[in-house]
C-alpha cells in the first residue's frame, strides 16, 4: 500500500519546505518535488496544511495504580486518544512497587500494553526501591530498550528516594549510559506543610498548591543537579513547573552539564487560580508539581525558546472527577494526583505558534523531534524523511476547535481545558503507514501499536 500526500508544507525541526510525501508500507519512501509525477494507491491533497512528524509524548501514565485507585485511561483508550490528537508514540512509566523487581515490573507493563495499543509505545522505569538487585537490573532494562529511570524526591513513604539512593542510581546510570528522570519536589518539607494545613482545618484543593511552594521545586531541582554533577549522570527533570526550577536548569546547562527538562501544557496554560475554583472544582487540577501562579508561565515560554526546556510532554494521568477525585473531599492530600491531556498536547502547543511564542519549526521540535532524540528513537521517529517510520500528521493551521469532555476521546469525565478555543486542528494521522485518523473518524485498530525498543539519549557525547 502506498500513499502520496500532495501539496502540503513539510515542517521539520530544521525547516519547512513544499514537498509531496510518499509513504510505502510502514515507512516514508521519498520527499518529492511538487509537480513530479508519482504513482500511489491513494493520493491525499494537503494544500494549505502542514505535514509534520507524529507527536511523541514521553510522559504518560496509563492504568497506573496511584493514590488508592488507578488512572482512568487504559493503554487502549489512552493511545486511541493520543492518535486523535496527532500523537503517534507514547513513552509510559512502568512503576516498580516497593519490594518487587524492576524486571518483573517491566514484564507486567508489557502484558498491560501488548496487543492493546493504537499507536507505538515505549517504557521508562520508575525506581521506588533502590537496592543491589534493582541497581543491577537497570542493566537488563537497558538491554531491553528501557534506559530511562524516574526517581522521586517527593511522596515520602510511596515513591520517595533518599539522596543516598538517588546517588547510587545515578552512579549506575553514569556507568551504563542510562538517564535519570527526576520528580524534583522536596517531599519531606512538603509533608510538613500538608500536615500543618490539615491540622488548621484547611482541606480545600487550593491547599495542594499552597503546600507545595515553587521554592521547594527549585531546591529539589538544584539538589538533583548537584547529585548528577557529582556522579556524572545525565539528568532529565520531568514536569518542570516553577521559574525557580528553570533557573537552576538554565544555570546547569550554561556550564555544559548534561541536564535537560520538560514542562507540560498545564503549566503553560493553567494556574493556581484554577486550583482555587469554588467548591471542589479545583480538584480537577490537582497534579504534582501543582499549577503555579500565572507569572511563572512567561518564564516557561522563554525556556522553550532558549531550549532550557527541550520537551513538552503531558504527564497524562487522568482520574475521573466523579468517582476518583472525590476521594479527597475535605482532605486535599487524598485527591489522586494527576490530570488528563494526552489528546491535546500537539494542538495546545500550536497555540504557541499562533500567538507568536515559538516558531512552527520549534513546535515540531518540542512535540516530536527532541523527544525522539532525547529518548533514542531518532531518526526512526521525529522527522519527515525517507526511511523514517511513516508516523505522519497532516495539520490544518486554519481550522479551529473547542476542547470539551463531550467530544474528547480520553476515558475521563472532564477536561482541564473545557471551552478552550484553539487555532489549528489535527486533520489526518498515519501511524507506521496506517491511516488511523481521517475525515473526523478513527480508522485505527487496537493492537496496531508496537513496543519501541529505544537507544540511549542522543544528546550525550
Ligand atoms: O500528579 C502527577 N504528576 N501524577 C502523576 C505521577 C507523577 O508524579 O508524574
Ligand atoms: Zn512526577
Ligand atoms: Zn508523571
Amino acid at each position: 500500500m502506498s500513499t502520496l500526500i500532495r501539496n502540503g508544507l513539510v515542517v521539520n525541526a530544521t525547516g519547512s519546505h513544499a514537498a509531496d510525501v510518499l509513504i510505502e508500507g510502514e515507512h516514508i519512501a521519498a520527499l518529492v518535488t511538487p509537480g513530479f509525477e508519482v504513482q500511489a494507491d491513494e493520493v491525499i491533497d494537503a494544500a494549505g496544511k502542514y505535514v509534520i512528524p507524529g507527536g511523541i509524548d514521553v510522559h504518560t501514565h496509563m492504568e497506573m495504580p496511584f493514590g488508592g485507585t488507578q488512572s482512568a485511561d487504559t493503554f487502549e483508550t489512552g493511545t486511541t486518544a493520543a492518535a486523535w490528537g496527532g500523537t503517534t508514540t507514547i513513552v509510559d512509566f512502568a512503576v516498580q512497587p516497593k519490594g518487587s523487581s524492576l524486571l518483573s515490573t517491566l514484564d507486567k507493563w508489557h502484558t498491560k500494553a501488548d496487543g492493546n495499543c493504537a499507536v507505538d509505545y515505549g517504557f521508562h522505569m520508575i525506581i521506588s526501591d533502590v537496592n543491589d538487585q534493582s541497581l543491577k537490573e537497570m542493566e537488563s532494562c537497558i538491554a531491553q530498550g528501557v534506559n530511562s529511570f524516574k526517581m522521586f524526591m517527593a511522596y515520602p513513604g510511596v515513591f520517595y528516594a533518599t539522596d543516598g539512593e538517588i546517588l547510587r542510581a545515578m552512579q549506575k546510570a553514569r556507568e551504563t549510559g542510562g538517564t535519570i528522570m527526576m520528580h524534583a519536589e522536596n517531599g519531606i518539607a512538603i509533608d510538613q506543610l500538608v500536615a500543618q494545613a490539615l491540622a488548621n482545618g484547611l482541606g480545600d484543593p487550593v491547599q495542594h498548591g499552597l503546600t507545595r511552594p515553587p521554592e521547594l521545586e527549585g531546591e529539589a531541582t538544584s539538589r538533583a543537579i548537584q547529585l548528577a554533577k557529582v556522579t556524572g549522570s545525565p539528568l532529565y527533570i520531568v514536569h518542570l513547573s516553577a521559574a525557580q526550577a528553570l533557573d537552576a536548569v538554565t544555570a546547569a546547562r550554561d556550564t555544559g552539564q548534561n541536564v535537560f527538562a520538560e514542562t507540560c501544557p498545564q503549566y503553560l496554560y493553567l494556574s493556581l487560580e484554577d486550583l482555587a475554583k469554588p467548591g471542589f472544582e479545583g480538584a480537577k487540577y490537582v497534579a504534582s508539581p501543582p499549577l503555579r501562579p500565572k507569572e511563572h508561565q512567561s518564564s516557561l515560554w522563554r525556556g522553550l525558546r532558549t531550549n532550557d526546556l527541550s520537551v513538552v510532554s503531558t504527564d497524562h494521568c487522568p482520574f475521573c472527577f466523579k468517582d476518583q477525585k472525590q476521594l479527597g473531599v475535605g482532605d486535599f492530600s487524598k485527591i489522586p494526583n494527576g490530570m488528563p491531556g494526552v489528546e491535546h498536547r500537539v494542538d495546545l502547543l500550536h497555540q504557541g505558534v499562533a500567538k507568536g511564542e515559538i516558531t512552527r519549526e520549534r513546535w515540531v521540535e518540542i512535540v516530536s523531534t527532541t523527544p525522539a532524540r532525547m529518548f533514542g528513537m531518532y531518526p526512526r521517529k521525529g522527522v519527515i524523511a525517507p526511511g523514517a517510520d511513516a508516523d505522519v500528521v497532516i495539520y490544518d493551521p486554519a481550522a479551529t476547535q473547542t476542547i470539551s469532555a463531550e467530544t474528547h476521546h480520553m476515558a475521563v469525565d472532564y477536561s482541564a481545558y473545557e471551552g478552550f478555543e484553539l487555532a489549528g486542528k489535527v486533520d489526518t494521522v498515519f501511524s507506521r503507514g496506517r491511516k488511523v485518523i481521517a475525515d473526523g473518524a478513527y480508522h485505527g485498530s487496537t493492537g496496531h501499536g508496537r513496543f519501541v525498543s529505544r537507544d540511549l539519549n542522543q544528546y550525550l557525547v
